[in-house]
C-alpha cells in the first residue's frame, strides 16, 4: 500500500495519535470544542483550491467570522496561489498549505472543512472529516456514485456533523419563490416537467490531447485517488475531469443536479419511481467518454420529468440555454438563475368535439401572468446558512440527505443511459428493483488504498 493511501485504519490511527479521542467525539458543537459564544471566528480548511474553491472564497473571505488555517490541494500551485490570496484578506495571516487533507483534520483547531475537489474526491474526505469531528461544506454533486453518497450521509449522522452540500440554488430567493408558486397549486396539477442544458461545442469540444508527464507541482497519483490508475492527460484533470466517468458523471451530474434538485423540492419527492434514457456521443470529436446528447425520462406519481442535454446545437428552449419548466393544467413556470416567469394557459375544445357535440363552455383560467427577477444564484446566502448551522447545529438548507437524493437522480440517468433500458427505482431502499446489472452500477471499484472508509 502506498504511503499516501488513506485506509481507515491508518487515518483513524493518525487522528487518534495526535488529537486523542476528542477528535472522534460525537458531541455536537464546533470541533475545537470552544463554546459557541467564544467562537468569534470559525476556523476552516479548504480542500481543493481550483475553480470552484476560489469562487467559494469570494464569499468566505468577505466574512469577518471565519479564518482559514489550511489550504490543501494536490496541486502545489493552486495551494500556494490560494494561500497567498487568503493571506491578503486575513491581515497577512497565511494558511498552511499541503497535499494531504489529513494534516488539516489532525489539527484540533480546525472546526470545519470546505471541500471543492473533483466529484470522485468528495466522499472520502467528507467521511474522514466527520470522523475527525469536523463539519463539512462539500460541493455538488454529492459524490461520484450512489454508494458514496449513502456512506457520506451515514457518516454525517453517526458522527453528528453538519454536512452542507453546494447545491446553492435552494438558498436563492428566486428559486424559493418559484418553488412556493409551484407548490401553491396555482399552476393547477403539475404533470410535465422539463430540465435542460443546451450549447453548441461541436465538433471540437475540448479536443484530443496526448497523454503526457504530469507537472511536477501536481501529485497526480493522489489526484486520481480512488479512480483507476492511468497516464496523466490535461484533458482529464483540472476542470475537464467532469466529462469523464472515472471522476464524474458528465453534464448530467455536473449541471443536471442543480436542475433536478429544484424539481424534487417543488414536487416534494425523494426520487423517481422509474428512469429511462437515450443518447450518445454524436456531435463532439474529443476525449470525453460521457454523452454529448442525452434524454432522460423520469417517472414520478402523476408527473413526468425529462432532462434534455445537447452539445451539438445551442437553440435555446423558451429563450433559455438551461432551465426548468413546470407545466400545470392552469399554466407554466419557467425558471433559471436569472428569474422566473408564470404564463397562464388557455383551454381549447378538443379537436373535432364541436362537430360531434356542438358548442360547450370553455373553462376559464384565473392564473395571472407574473415574473420575477433574481437577485443572485444563492451561494452567499447558502454559506450564511452553513455558518448559522455550525452554531445552531440545525440541519443545513441542503443537508447531505437532500442533496444525496438530488444527486441520485443524476446517477440514475447515467445508469439508465449505460444500460439502455427502463429501470424501476425504489426510493426507500435506494436500489433498482430486480436488476442486478443496474444495482452493480450503484458503486465503483475504489483503487487499492483509497477504499471507502468503514463507518
Ligand atoms: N456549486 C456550483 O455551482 C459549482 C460550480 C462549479 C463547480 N462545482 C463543483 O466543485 C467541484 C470542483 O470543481 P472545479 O471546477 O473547481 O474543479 P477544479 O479542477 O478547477 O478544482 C479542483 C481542485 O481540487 C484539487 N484536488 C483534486 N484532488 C484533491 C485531493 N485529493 N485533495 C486536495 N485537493 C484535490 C485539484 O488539484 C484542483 O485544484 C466539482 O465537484 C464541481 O462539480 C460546483
Amino acid at each position: 500500500m502506498s504511503n499516501d493511501s488513506i485506509s481507515r485504519r491508518d487515518f483513524v490511527g493518525a487522528v487518534a495519535a495526535t488529537t486523542g479521542a476528542a477528535a472522534l467525539a460525537t458531541a455536537p458543537g464546533l470541533a475545537s470544542g470552544r463554546p459557541v459564544a467564544a467562537a468569534d471566528k470559525v476556523r476552516l480548511a479548504i480542500i481543493g483550491a481550483g475553480g470552484r474553491g476560489n469562487q467559494l472564497l469570494d464569499h468566505y473571505l468577505k466574512r469577518k467570522d471565519c479564518e482559514f488555517l489550511y489550504v490543501i490541494d494536490v496541486d502545489d500551485k493552486h495551494a500556494a496561489e490560494t494561500a497567498d490570496r487568503i493571506a491578503r484578506s486575513q491581515d497577512g495571516k497565511k494558511p498552511e498549505t499541503g497535499r494531504d487533507y489529513r494534516k488539516a483534520l489532525d489539527d484540533k483547531n480546525v472546526d470545519a472543512v470546505v471541500i471543492a475537489t473533483p466529484d470522485h474526491w468528495h466522499a472520502i474526505p467528507t467521511i474522514h472529516a466527520c470522523q475527525a469531528g469536523k463539519d463539512v461544506y462539500c460541493e455538488k454533486p454529492v459524490a461520484h456514485n450512489v454508494a458514496e453518497g449513502q456512506a457520506m450521509l451515514k457518516a454525517a449522522r453517526k458522527y453528528n456533523r453538519v454536512v452542507a452540500i453546494g447545491t446553492q440554488q435552494r438558498s436563492s430567493e428566486n428559486f424559493q419563490q418559484a418553488v412556493d408558486a409551484v407548490r401553491s397549486g396555482k399552476l393547477g396539477k403539475i404533470f410535465w416537467v422539463q430540465t435542460w442544458n443546451f450549447e453548441n461545442i461541436s465538433p471540437l469540444g475540448m479536443g484530443r490531447y496526448p497523454d503526457t508527464a504530469a507537472p511536477e507541482h501536481l501529485d497526480y497519483d493522489r489526484w486520481l485517488g480512488p479512480a483507476p490508475k492511468r497516464p496523466y492527460n490535461p484533458n482529464r484533470c483540472h476542470l475537464l475531469f467532469r466529462w469523464f466517468s472515472d471522476y464524474a458523471g458528465g453534464m448530467m451530474s455536473d449541471w443536471g443536479v442543480h436542475l433536478n434538485d429544484i424539481v424534487l423540492w417543488a414536487l416534494d419527492q425523494k426520487g423517481p419511481q422509474a428512469v429511462s434514457a437515450a443518447g450518445g456521443i454524436f456531435t463532439t470529436d474529443d476525449d470525453r467518454d460521457t454523452p454529448d446528447t442525452l434524454q432522460v425520462v423520469y417517472d414520478f406519481p402523476g408527473t413526468t420529468l425529462t432532462y434534455s442535454m445537447r452539445k451539438g446545437n445551442g437553440l435555446p428552449y423558451n429563450g433559455h440555454k438551461y432551465g426548468i419548466l413546470f407545466c400545470g393544467t392552469e399554466g407554466s413556470l419557467m425558471l433559471d438563475r436569472s428569474g422566473f416567469e408564470i404564463t397562464p394557459d388557455t383551454v381549447e375544445l378538443p379537436y373535432g368535439i364541436k362537430l360531434v357535440h356542438g358548442d360547450r363552455p370553455i373553462r376559464k383560467i384565473a392564473l395571472e401572468k407574473a415574473s420575477h427577477k433574481a437577485v443572485d444564484e444563492g451561494t452567499g446566502t447558502h454559506i450564511d446558512n452553513f455558518f448559522q448551522c455550525l452554531k445552531s447545529r440545525a440541519r443545513p438548507t441542503t443537508d447531505i440527505e437532500i442533496a444525496h437524493r438530488s444527486t441520485n437522480t443524476t446517477h440514475l440517468g447515467n445508469i439508465a443511459y449505460k444500460l439502455g433500458r427502463k429501470l424501476q427505482w425504489d426510493v426507500e431502499t435506494e436500489t433498482f428493483k430486480n436488476d442486478r446489472d443496474a444495482n452493480a452500477l450503484l458503486a465503483r471499484e475504489w483503487r487499492k488504498g483509497y477504499e471507502l472508509p468503514e463507518i
